[in-house]
């Protein structure tokens, strides 16, 4: 009796979260709405079974329960013919009902509209990169072989077609509103996944071929791109986010991104030119940017080119230094004012590479277990700084051996407690706030940094 109950309120419950729940789908923003039928219609076939069966079995269970002193009415009956064929041509029906419209849906999804114009998503661990085609209306040949610090889309360098695509190098893209555009899908790696869960349509991404998929937008407003293919450690803080918006507003958009060409020739950090600039900086972070921790300014030598433009860029834009609780950036945020150009940082920065580096930042905190430090950084922070602690372009992580440990301890403080990191086009920051739980208290962080200190 009990159970007949307990399955009755099982099936009664179900029912009512299916309808009441807060995580069903998001508002729809694409003309995709037939694949929120099919799924519609596999809900209706899959619950109306499940609700069939367990009130049958509860009504079983109950009508033919033990009573004292009473011989079971229910009789054994392995064949009946009738029962067999009638559960046959149900279930057929009803698989049918399921995966038919599918099918439909399906030759949809893989023929693209001829009007649909284009842009790529390329997928690597565990960043965005994307492309559109340029006056000639054509995507360039790529190939990862081409990808250098500079080509990070692999641009085919020698392709004529590729020179004019318009190259984004940030997790942010803009479609216009109401037109069908198709996604051509690349990996740098391994397998990643595009999905925007408003768009309903979502793609792998596999290393060694382009994939595809198309959709047209059709609500205006920002989503966000998400990787659904576990694709490593880093995975859940593989996001961008696409902006649908009126067609005047994305070709203003795309207006101000720059073309391959563009990139390619922009000259390179004139160290010399940056070594002037530099005086301004070296009054808190030394001659030689070895830093000085009673300015509370931190080494520069040994920082990457592209790490210290790009922290330049966001001190100055406010997506550093901005938070009321970043009392040395706010101090920072101003002085970026000094290199305020593309130009400017790029040289400085360039000239900051320059600076000695063999001579490690001196040691100011004491204590962490190194060996337990080594376990956590290999599993985690290595993923993108790398064993050697020298960080990557590739993944936009900057060096770490020989920096001031003061420095980094407090960073790893800010991230964990959003005053770095947060600001929404600080796109690699806020991937850190992440990280920064690897370590769950403070001795684990003094353990991580006592084994920085000796990645030499
Ligand atoms: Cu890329 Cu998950």
């Amino acid at each position: 009796m009990a159970i007949a109950v307990i399955l009755v309120l099982l099936v009664l419950g179900s029912v009512l979260f299916h309808f009441t729940t807060p995580w069903y789908f998001t508002e729809i923003a694409s003309h995709w709405s037939n694949i929120d039928m099919t799924i519609n219609i596999t809900f209706w076939v899959t619950g109306l079974v499940f609700v069939a069966v367990n009130l049958f079995m509860a009504w079983s269970v109950y009508r033919y329960r033990q009573k004292k002193g009473k011989k079971s009415e229910a009789t054994y009956e392995p064949e009946n013919a009738r029962l067999e064929l009638g559960l046959t041509i149900f279930t057929t029906v009803g698989v049918a009902a399921m995966l038919t419209p599918g099918l439909f849906v399906w030759a949809q999804f893989v023929n693209v509209p001829d009007e649909a114009h284009e842009f790529e998503a390329f997928a690597s661990q565990w960043q965005w990169a994307f492309r559109y085609p340029g006056e000639d209306g054509e995507l360039g040949a790529a190939d990862i072989r081409h990808i250098t610090e500079e080509n990070p889309w692999g641009i085919d360098p020698d392709d004529p077609a590729g020179q004019d695509d318009i190259v984004v190098k940030t997790p942010v893209i803009y479609l216009p509103i109401d037109e069908p555009v198709k996604v051509l899908m690349r990996s740098r790696d391994v397998l990643h996944n595009f999905t925007v869960p408003q768009f309903r349509a979502k793609m792998d991404m596999i290393p060694g071929m382009v994939s595809y998929m198309w959709v047209t937008p059709t609500r205006e407003g920002e989503f966000e791109i998400l990787c659904e293919q576990y694709c490593g450690l880093g995975h859940h803080i593989m996001r961008a986010r696409v902006n649908v918006v009126e067609r005047h507003e994305f070709d203003e958009w795309l207006d101000e991104q720059p073309t391959f060409a563009e990139t390619q020739s922009r000259p390179r950090g004139d160290a010399e030119a940056g070594q002037q600039q530099y005086a301004a900086c070296a009054a808190c972070h030394g001659p030689e940017g070895q830093g000085n921790r009673d300015m509370n300014a931190p080494r520069l030598a040994g920082l990457q080119s592209w790490y210290v433009e790009r922290q330049l860029r966001y001190y100055q834009q406010g997506i550093r230094g901005a938070h009321e609780d970043d009392e040395f950036g706010q101090i920072m945020a101003p002085m970026a004012n000094v290199v305020g150009t593309d130009e400017a940082r790029r040289n400085v920065s360039a000239y900051i590479e320059t600076l000695p580096s063999d001579e490690p930042a001196p040691v100011t905190m004491e204590g962490g277990n190194i060996e337990r430090g080594g376990r956590i950084y290999r599993a985690n922070c290595a993923a993108c700084h790398a064993n050697d602690g020298r960080g990557s372009w590739a993944t936009d992580a900057p060096n770490l051996v020989g920096m001031d440990d003061w420095y980094m301890a407090l960073q790893l403080e800010h991230y964990r407690n959003g005053i770095r990191g947060e600001h929404r086009d600080d796109d690699y920051g806020y991937q850190m706030t992440s990280m920064v739980y690897a370590m769950r208290n403070e001795q684990q962080v003094q353990d991580v940094l006592a084994y920085i200190r000796t990645l030499q």
